[in-house]
């Protein structure tokens, strides 16, 4: 089938028709929709699916044992996302082995297609989630514990998506990963050329502030009287903003829950969390002791109080500079940049499965979002860039 119609196909599973954008947080009803669809169209390949615990898949063309190349990515989004962080990955998968196939390729290894589960942790708020359990960076027991907002717990969200929540940990499926090839669009105006090959992930941590403060009356507490929380997140919000811009790295205050969130009342207590990401990690590191000095100062003038608990904690990837340089040469120069957002490729990396990166244009760079688009030229420039890359590493 070509691109355009598996496109076609899966961008049309859960689009919001009031904003076109997508959210499908792991295991829940519009994932796994695109998930039963990947399974479809593996099913009408041929291919062997594998799966694990925790439902990261892997769908084999060739040999059925032995390690292989794999390619993919994610199907879960962020909440309200764009039709390309993740899909494109897979969807380039799919049509880069439709394509090998035409041409009569005969792979010397066998060449898998991965999707790999709640890799935005926007449901659990753990990024890399499947990953990161497949490979056994974080244990069974710790991602058991998590909860989505809804309060389900992840053995639950497994359970109601035919999972057993006792089959979770690491993940069979790694030993099959020779090498992985993940497929992405780019997401930060940082590529003119169609097709670029990935250097490096930056570092990057979640942090939860929590702001304690005094609940009272809106309409009597004389201003200087209040504890309140709302305030000193906000001087916070505004620190961190200048701090990540002199630092030359990322702070963003995205997600915030308020007690008890009424017009009328100071708050109790404000969470907000703060997602932080810099080109190295000590700079990363003195970003968060800025913000958490300044917020801290300030809770002090406020009366309220802070606690700062990290959430999770990514290091840089350098992804290995031989195997970026293959890729690079098989696409004729192609070329190398950075990215500021995770990917499983980095926990697959760090797991010491040789992996790399293509980046296919993003004109505007807007991602995490419904407006986040890649030019169909570029998409199919992508797909053959796959494809030659694939057939370069399982010759
Ligand atoms: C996920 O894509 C992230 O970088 O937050
Ligand atoms: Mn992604
Ligand atoms: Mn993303
Ligand atoms: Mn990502």
């Amino acid at each position: 089938m070509s691109f355009e119609s598996l496109w076609a196909e899966e961008s049309a599973i859960g689009r919001s028709p009031d904003t076109g954008g997508y959210t499908r947080g792991g295991w829940s009803p519009t994932e796994r929709e695109a998930t039963h669809w990947f399974l479809d169209q593996c099913a009408a390949r041929g291919l062997t699916v594998e799966s694990d615990g925790i439902g990261n898949l892997i769908a084999w063309w060739g040999a059925s044992d032995g390690p292989g190349v794999v390619t993919g990515s994610h199907l879960d989004s962020v909440i309200d996302g764009g039709a390309f962080d993740g899909p494109l990955g897979v969807v380039s998968a799919l049509a880069a082995v439709d394509q090998l196939r035409a041409e009569g390729f005969e792979p010397g290894v066998p060449i898998g297609i991965g999707a790999f589960v709640e890799e935005e942790g926007a449901r659990f708020g753990m990024p890399c989630l499947g990953s990161r359990v497949a490979a056994g960076v974080l244990p069974a027991e710790k991602a058991l514990q998590l909860k989505d907002r809804a309060g389900v717990g992840l053995g639950e969200a497994l359970e109601n998506a035919g999972l057993d929540p006792a089959a979770v940990g690491p993940s069979p499926l790694l030993r099959r990963m020779g090498t992985f090839v993940e497929l992405h669009v780019e997401q930060g105006r940082g590529l003119t050329a169609p097709v670029g090959v990935a250097s490096s992930i930056w570092p990057h941590g979640r942090f939860r502030f929590t702001f304690g403060g005094e609940a009272n009356h809106a309409g009597t507490t004389l201003m200087e009287d209040r504890h309140d929380p709302m305030l000193t997140y906000a001087m916070t919000a505004l620190a961190a903003n200048k701090q990540a811009r002199l630092a030359g790295a990322r702070a963003t205050f995205g997600r915030l829950s308020v007690e008890p969130n009424g017009t009328n009342a100071v708050p109790s207590q404000v969470t907000a969390w703060l997602d932080a990401r810099a080109a190295d990690t000590a700079t990363l590191e003195s970003l968060l002791a800025a913000i958490t000095k300044q917020a801290t100062e300030r809770a002090d003038r406020d009366g309220t109080t802070l606690e700062v608990t990290p959430e999770s904690v990514s290091p840089i990837v350098d992804f290995p500079a031989g195997l970026r340089d293959r890729l690079v040469n098989v696409l004729d120069g192609a070329p190398v940049l950075p990215t500021g957002a995770g990917h499983d490729a980095g926990v697959f990396s760090d797991a010491g499965i040789p992996t790399a990166m293509l980046f296919v244009r993003n004109p505007t760079g807007i991602s995490h979002s419904p407006a986040e688009y890649a030019e169909m030229d570029d998409c199919l420039a992508g797909v053959e860039a796959l494809a030659a890359v694939l057939k370069d590493l399982a010759k």
